[in-house]
């Protein structure tokens, strides 16, 4: 397949060029866009058929379903049964990186929802996103458009790298603004949620709009041997770079300093903090950004995981991130990106 790489600095004045790529979606075909978290392969959220391709193109298992995207927050209601939860968090997060996870209507096809009787709904704030829904007028199922187990891709770079030749199209509208998948949450009942995958949406903010808000064990934990995934996702292992990864846990200075004392020995890729370039020597290093700026480390890290796997070094270590505000999303990936190899120093 044929795949077209079409530029988009401007959507406002490429409505041609988004229009062509709406068509390619109503005809059933796959479209890679950009969004404010990571890149989407969209395909028509009401075709059967379509979710089959999107699955076939990331070789990724049917049983892990597709998030629906949708042009406005009060679309929700046509392919899913909304509540007051549903409308509360909306008006504080929507459009933006937040995915609700709620009873599907019959029109949303199984192959969509890998089977489960719930639908995930998300309206994403990138002007692309947006203007390719809309112009559309179908959901857009997309999961992230990187092969299944890659990091999600963060720049077009990223998903020409992963999927050209699988799909019909990718717009390319430079590099995500938040870096990370959007947040998931499944509406328990009224007033109380249960969060399944942090994101740009912070459970200290999901905590200002409802009352109840569980942490799925799996946000922080690998799954116990027995235990039933509250998300079918939290089963696969994602964002795996080929190369082990090895985070670390201790005092900031012991921390840099094992890592100059591995250099000496091995052959390690090091996802640094700005800080610690002056103590390191300048070999395979990454700099994710500033130790307290988890915004910047949530742009870059995707990106650095994907570069680091590319050193052939024998190891690649990163820090242990915290588990407030943003950091909770970053330590999220990463346990998964180390298999959760912790070592303390
Ligand atoms: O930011 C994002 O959410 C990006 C952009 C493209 O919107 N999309 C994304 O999709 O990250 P994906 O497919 O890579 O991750 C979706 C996750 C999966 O872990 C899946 O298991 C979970 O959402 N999911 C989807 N539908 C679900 C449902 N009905 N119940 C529970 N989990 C669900
Ligand atoms: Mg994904």
């Amino acid at each position: 397949m044929n795949t077209r790489i079409i530029p988009i600095s401007n959507p406002e004045k490429q409505e041609a060029e988004l229009r062509y790529a709406a068509k390619i979606l109503c005809a059933g075909g796959l479209v890679a866009f950009p969004t404010e978290t990571v890149y989407g392969l969209g395909g028509n959220g009401l075709d059967d058929g379509a979710a089959k391709k999107i699955y076939a193109a990331k070789g990724r298992p049917s049983d892990n379903p597709l998030i629906i995207h949708i042009a406005a927050p009060e679309d929700a209601d046509r392919y899913a049964v909304v509540n007051n939860t549903y409308r509360r968090l909306a008006k504080a997060f929507m459009p933006g990186p937040l995915t609700v996870v709620l009873p599907k209507r019959e029109m949303i096809p199984p192959s969509v929802t890998g089977g489960l009787d719930t639908v995930a709904v998300r309206c994403p704030s990138h002007p692309v996103a947006h203007k390719l829904i809309a112009l559309a007028g179908v959901p857009i199922a997309a999961p992230s458009a990187n092969l299944s187990g890659k990091p999600s891709p963060t720049c077009a770079e990223h998903v020409i790298a992963d999927l050209s030749g699988r799909v019909d199209a990718i717009l390319d509208g430079g590099s995500c603004e938040i870096g990370l998948e959007s947040t998931i949450v499944k509406v328990d009942g009224e007033d109380e949620i249960t969060l399944l995958r942090p994101g740009g949406i912070t459970y200290d903010a999901l905590c200002m709009v409802v009352s109840t808000v569980h942490i799925a064990p799996a946000v922080t934990h690998a799954l116990a041997e027995n235990e039933r995934p509250l998300s079918p996702g939290m089963k696969y292992r994602h964002y795996a770079p080929n190369i082990p990864v090895v985070l670390l846990s201790g005092a900031p200075e012991k921390v840099t300093a094992f890592l100059a004392a591995e250099q000496t020995t091995k052959k390690c890729a090091i996802l640094c903090y700005n800080e610690e370039l002056p103590f390191l020597q300048n070999d395979l290093l990454f700099p994710v950004g500033n130790r307290e700026d988890l915004a910047a480390q949530a742009q870059t890290l995707f990106k650095l995981l994907r570069e680091a796997d590319r050193t052939g070094a024998e190891v690649i270590y990163a820090h242990l991130p915290p588990k407030s505000g943003l950091g909770l999303a970053l330590y999220n990936r990463m346990i998964r990106a180390a298999a959760h190899t912790i070592k303390e120093i």
